[in-house]
Formats: structure tokens, C-alpha cells, sequence
């Protein structure tokens, strides 16, 4: 390679070099560059295998306080919530992990950028900010913006959805899947089926099952199907990761008959992450180059920004099909707002920008996903089954197997969600027969799995306000034979889980027959 003078052969842990080289040739540059990449990824990791203790790579300017409360007065307050979380004040809540969703702390960085926002009409610069910050991950000919994730999705469906029409996915949000359903379509669940299997280790367990999925489109034709889904972190199956490989099957599959495949982008740069940690070829390629090869094989996204664009609110929807964008335009300014902003001011679209650039940066995901996997680590250290491996944004408590006696119909998610609100104020989501049991004909039937997710806001809490929901858990965990069931009193047709009211059972409930009833017609595997 001839000689190489330098003082250091690198700058700092991203691997910027310092080289005095005449000449250098195009070749060597390429090879010198990776070699730098290497150098800069193992200093990362030296120094945190050096150190055990997880920190935050921030420091905290502003704070908000937290009120602290006694069991008494959570008592009251759950009682006259109807027993639905959802229902809690939050100022009420000590710890609040039901949702990773619009609740990020925002940086400096994005403060300073929401004062640039313009405010115009039309033709604003922080849509055209926006606009390349997006297109620089997700080069797709059309970027939509909207209020947030499911305004993307009522879009999109309203143009594509029809009774007759299927619409694949490894698995949908509830939000997508009633966005779908509103429209006559179907939506059909594909994941893989090591997916389903709460305690099975596998390193993606969000892949589409690409056999089904071939066999669903020939069995109902593909004229039928007018789109196929890849939820990128499959959420509502544990916040597990979709392959690099799997995507390029999916794509193969799409490709092969001509369905165009589109991604719910929500966690995109945390399913990145994963495939740079545990995919073989990724482990020295940057988490912003995985981003754009994962997008690269897309035809479109829905994209709630509440999640990996680390603000508050907003969303968009990006595809490159222009008749497509057009008849979403139509909508969207029917809905939601002109095309330059979408539901969102000038301020928001500048925040998303920015945002984007930080959630990229790979000190700040390598702690966001070891924070998780610390209290994965530490709740199945006592003896709490959990969703294994811990998912990106949450970690998943698997309430049916820890909660054996209480029947599938009598919501164990919603008696440990209960009970972990009691106990310590932390407040959480059961995701399974609460969010999915109630059939479109009005019966009931236990959904495959019941789970409480533990969903961490990012850049939100410390490592110490984690040490209190594991020392909470642990606790319940050593009386969870006293926990009771609950029965529903009232609820509404639809997403049923946000307002539904109700009751906790004091009788011994796990009759055999209920038990039956609630397997009768489940997918459980
Ligand atoms: N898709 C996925 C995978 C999601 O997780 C969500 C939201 C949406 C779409 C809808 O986006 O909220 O901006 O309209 N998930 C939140 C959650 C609500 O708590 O998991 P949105």
C-alpha cells in the first residue's frame, strides 16, 4: 500500500483518520476508510466492556419533578380510572412506561432548531429541512408529512383499502390493523413462528415468514393484495427485529409479484441497531448506511416520528409511486394540512430533522438498547418470564405464563398492569387479550399471547428510576399467586383497550371451561 505517515492513525471513536500520504489511490482510500471504522468500533467497545455501569450519554439541563404517592391514594385514583391505565392523570403516575410514543426528551440541539421553524403557509425551509433529513435515510420521490403514524396509515388504506382486499404484515400495530379494517380490507398477520414463542431465544423474531406469505398471495391472488407490510420493530410482537436477509426475501417475493412492499418505520433506527449487532457483514457497516440499504428495498413507509424522530408529535408517509402520492396529497389536504406541513408547524418538521441525526448516532442506540436489555436481564434474573430477547423500545412481561392461575378471558396482562400501578405507580400496557380478544362479530377470544409491555420514553429516565420498576416487579413476582383476575364492564366497539372500564373479580376464576372457551378459537402456539 506504500508508505503511511501518521501521527495516529485515528481522531476520535468515530474513526476519523489523520493520514500524510501523497498519492493516495481510490483503493487505498476505500481500504483506509474501513480500517478506520474498525478502529473506532472496537474503542467504543473496549471502553463500555471496561465498565459494567450502563450511563446515559447525556447530561440532564432541565428537569421535571415527579410526585411521589402512597398505595392509599393510588387506591383511589385507579378506582375511579375504572381500573384502565389509560384513564390515570399522569401527574399521578410515578414511573410511566405505557408508551415510548411522543414521550422523548428532546435535546438542546432540537430546542434550538424549533426556533428556526418558519411558519409559512406554503414553501417553508423547514419543510425543505425536513424534507432532505428524511430523504437522506429514505430516499423515496414522495415525503408527506403528518400529525403522527395513524394519519398516514388512514391515508394510505383510504386509497389502497377495500372490502375483497388483504393486506400482509409479520405483524400489525393495533392502530394499522384498525386503519385497515375501517376500510373493508383484511389484515393478516405473517410473522414468523418462532415470533410466537415468548421464551424462545432467536435473534430476529419480528421476520416475515416468507413461506406464508408466498402461499397467502397465491392462495387469494395478487390482484387482492394491494400492499405488503413490514413492521420494523414488529411491536406488537415483543419489539423484536425484522433481518436484514428477511427484508430482501420480502422484497424478493414482492418483486416476484409485482405487490409493492412498504415499511411502518416507527423504530427503524433501533431495528438497525440490532441488525449491526447480530447480523453477520453488518458488524463494521454504520448504522446509517443499514438504514438506507433497509429502505433501499422499500416502495414506501408510514412513519410515526413520536417514536425514532425523538419529538413529540408527528408522522409521515413516503412512497414512490406518483399516482399514489397524488391522491394522498388530496387527502391530506382534506385532513390533515397544505403538503409543505402536513399536520405540523414549521417547528415540529425542524425538531424531526434534527432528531433524525441524533437517533442515528450509535453511542446514543448502543445505550438505548443496552438500558433494555438491563432490565430484561434483571427481571428474568428473578424469575419473571419475559419476552426473550428484550425488544428495542420495551421489554415485554409475559403475564399469562407468570400468571398461570388467572384465565386468559379474565386479563392477566390487565391484573399485573393493575397491580404494578399499585404497587410501586408505575404504569404500563397489556398487550394481548384486552388489546386484541374482542372479535369484529362481537365474541371474545384469548389473543396469542398476554403481555405487559414495559415501554422506556427515550432519553427519559435514569438507571436508578429502572432499579425501582425491577425492585417492584420483583416484589409482585414473589406474591403473584395472590393476584386476582378482572372482567370488563363496559366497552367500546373498536380499540377497545383505551377506554374500556373495569372490575377486579374476587372469586376463585379459573374454571375449566372458561379456559376451554378462551382456547377455543386462538392461534396459540
Ligand atoms: N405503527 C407502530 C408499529 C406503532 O407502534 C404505532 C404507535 C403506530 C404505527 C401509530 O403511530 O401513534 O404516531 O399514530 N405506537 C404507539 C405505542 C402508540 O404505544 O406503541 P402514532
Amino acid at each position: 500500500m506504500g508508505e503511511i505517515v501518521h501521527d495516529l492513525p485515528f481522531k476520535n471513536t468515530t474513526g476519523n483518520c489523520h493520514f500524510f500520504k501523497k498519492n493516495v489511490t481510490e483503493k487505498e482510500k476505500k481500504i483506509l476508510i474501513i480500517f478506520s471504522k474498525d478502529i473506532g468500533l472496537l474503542i467504543r467497545k473496549q471502553i463500555t466492556q471496561q465498565m459494567r455501569t450502563i450511563i446515559e450519554p447525556f447530561r440532564i439541563k432541565s428537569v421535571e419533578p415527579i410526585r411521589m404517592t402512597s398505595r392509599e391514594e393510588r387506591e383511589n385514583f385507579l378506582e375511579k380510572a375504572h381500573y384502565n391505565l389509560f384513564a390515570l392523570d399522569s401527574e399521578d403516575v410515578i414511573i410511566d412506561l405505557l408508551t415510548d410514543s411522543g414521550t422523548s426528551s428532546m435535546s438542546a440541539n432540537q430546542w434550538a432548531s424549533m426556533m428556526r421553524g418558519d411558519e409559512s403557509y406554503a414553501g417553508s425551509p423547514s419543510f425543505d429541512r425536513f424534507h432532505k433529513a428524511v430523504h437522506h435515510l429514505m430516499p423515496f420521490s414522495h415525503i408527506i408529512p403528518t400529525h403522527q403514524g395513524r394519519a398516514a396509515e388512514k391515508i394510505l388504506f383510504s386509497i389502497i383499502g377495500k372490502p375483497g382486499k388483504y393486506i400482509l404484515n409479520n405483524t400489525h400495530f393495533d392502530t394499522t390493523r384498525a386503519n385497515i379494517e375501517f376500510t373493508g380490507a383484511e389484515a393478516i398477520d405473517l410473522v414468523i413462528a418462532e415470533g410466537k414463542i415468548p421464551n424462545l431465544e432467536h435473534p430476529f423474531k419480528g421476520n416475515m415468514d416468507i413461506e406464508r406469505l408466498e402461499a397467502f398471495i397465491r392462495e387469494k391472488g395478487a390482484e387482492n393484495i394491494p400492499l405488503v407490510m413490514l413492521t420494523i420493530t414488529n411491536n406488537s410482537g415483543g419489539g423484536q427485529p425484522v433481518s436484514m436477509q428477511n427484508i430482501k426475501d420480502t422484497r424478493y417475493i414482492c418483486m416476484k409479484y409485482d405487490i409493492p412492499l412498504f415499511m411502518d418505520a416507527c423504530r427503524f433506527a433501533e431495528n438497525a441497531y440490532f441488525i449491526k449487532m447480530r447480523e453477520e457483514g453488518y458488524e463494521n457497516v454504520s448504522v446509517e448506511e443499514i438504514v438506507q440499504e433497509m429502505f433501499s428495498y422499500a416502495d414506501g413507509c408510514t412513519m410515526s416520528a413520536k417514536k425514532d424522530a425523538l419529538v413529540n408529535m408527528g408522522g409521515w408517509l413516503a412512497m414512490n409511486n406518483p399516482e399514489w402520492a397524488e391522491a394522498a396529497r388530496n387527502l391530506l389536504i382534506l385532513t390533515e394540512g397544505f403538503p409543505t406541513y402536513g399536520g405540523l408547524a414549521g417547528r415540529d418538521l425542524e425538531a424531526i430533522a434534527t432528531g433524525l441525526e441524533e437517533v442515528i448516532d450509535e453511542d446514543y442506540l448502543h445505550y438505548r438498547i443496552s438500558s433494555t436489555q438491563y432490565l430484561a436481564q434483571h427481571l428474568t434474573d428473578a424469575g419473571i418470564p419475559i419476552v426473550k430477547p428484550a425488544g428495542g423500545h420495551a421489554v415485554y412481561i409475559d403475564a399469562r405464563s407468570m400468571l398461570p392461575h388467572i384465565n386468559p378471558l379474565e386479563y392477566p396482562g390487565q391484573s399485573l398492569a393493575i397491580e404494578m400501578y399499585l404497587h410501586g405507580g408505575i404504569r404500563a400496557c397489556e398487550i394481548g387479550t384486552v388489546m386484541f380478544g374482542l372479535q369484529y362479530d362481537g365474541t371474545e377470544k384469548a389473543a396469542p399471547m398476554d403481555l405487559v409491555r414495559l415501554a422506556i420514553p427515550r432519553r427519559v429516565y435514569t438507571q436508578s428510576h429502572i432499579d425501582y420498576v425491577i425492585e417492584a416487579l420483583t416484589d409482585i413476582n414473589a406474591r403473584k399467586n395472590e393476584l386476582k383476575g378482572v372482567k370488563i364492564v363496559w366497552q367500546p366497539k373498536q380499540l377497545r383497550h383505551f377506554s374500556a372500564r373495569f372490575q377486579p373479580l374476587n372469586c376463585e376464576c379459573s374454571q375449566k371451561e372458561n379456559f376451554i372457551k378462551a382456547f377455543q378459537h386462538s392461534e396459540v402456539v
